[in-house]
């Protein structure tokens, strides 16, 4: 069973991986290296996490092992739309993917971030099939940079009746 957790500090080897996995690799072409995540531009999505203000994430478990992460942070990274709109990032091990934890996972890390933050965004490659999943979330396009975009998700509060 899959369960979703907080993450906490300590998580942030973790996280360091799915961030590697979160890199868009076009069909065909060779792995990065795995010290990719450790550029002065990729480094800051994870450096630290859980110790800034703005930081909330969420880890995907099954029996106790991580399978994967959303999280979000306010930088300026690829996907940077202001200062008070924090940057997403979202990846599952290869294994778990295309079964809906993906969908799960965001929605979980979207209810989370609602109190505290009007919208957010993140850059995704064109060809990225996620790009499907956030459009179907309710994500939208709001710039293109070369072979990305920059996609942005209003986050109105839910009104329970
Ligand atoms: C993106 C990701 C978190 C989605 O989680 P998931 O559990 O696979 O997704 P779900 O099963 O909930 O939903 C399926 C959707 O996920 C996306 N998806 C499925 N397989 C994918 C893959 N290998 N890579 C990227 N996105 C994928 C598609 O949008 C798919 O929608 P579709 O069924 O209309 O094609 C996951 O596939 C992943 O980790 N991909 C690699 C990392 C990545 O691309 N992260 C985003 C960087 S911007």
């Amino acid at each position: 069973m899959v369960i979703v957790r907080a993450c906490q500090p300590a998580d942030e080897p973790f996280l360091r991986d799915m961030l590697y996995h979160a890199i868009y690799i076009p069909p065909g072409m060779p792995p990065l290296s795995p010290d990719v995540v450790d550029q002065p531009d990729i480094a800051p999505y994870v450096r630290g996490f859980g110790r800034q203000v703005g930081d909330i994430g969420l880890l995907a478990e099954q029996d106790a092992t991580p399978c994967g992460a959303a999280w979000v942070r306010l930088m300026q990274g690829y996907g940077f739309v202001d200062a008070h709109t924090p940057e997403l990032t979202i990846a599952l091990l290869p294994p778990f993917r295309g079964q809906g934890l993906g969908t799960l996972l965001l929605e979980a890390l979207l209810d989370a971030v609602r109190p505290h933050f009007q919208q957010v965004s993140l850059s995704v490659v064109k060809e990225n099939p996620a790009r499907r999943l956030y459009e179907r979330l309710g994500f939208v396009t709001v710039s293109q940079n070369g072979d990305s975009l920059t996609l942005c998700k209003r986050l109105t509060a839910t009104r329970r009746v």
